[in-house]
């Protein structure tokens, strides 16, 4: 799904820097997100929460429902 109209960004893109430790501020300055309209702010700092969530979560050993149901 594309984030960020004004430049070309996908979920998938601000999620990989997520995953790797990035704040909204680092995606920003290399996805360029909301940088021109800033309409894709909120939607941007959703996926970086939700990364930076999942990180927290799997360093403390809590998995995904779906994964645990699958054991
Ligand atoms: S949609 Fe991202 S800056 Fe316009």
């Amino acid at each position: 799904m594309i984030v960020c109209v004004c430049h070309r960004v996908s979920d998938k893109a601000i999620a990989l820097l997520a995953s790797e430790g990035k704040s909204f501020d680092e995606v920003q300055f290399e996805l360029g997100v909301a940088t021109q309209c800033g309409k894709c702010e909120d939607c941007a700092r959703h996926v970086i929460d939700k990364c930076h969530a999942q990180a927290s979560m799997a360093q403390q050993g809590w998995m995904p429902i779906a994964l645990s149901m699958a054991r």
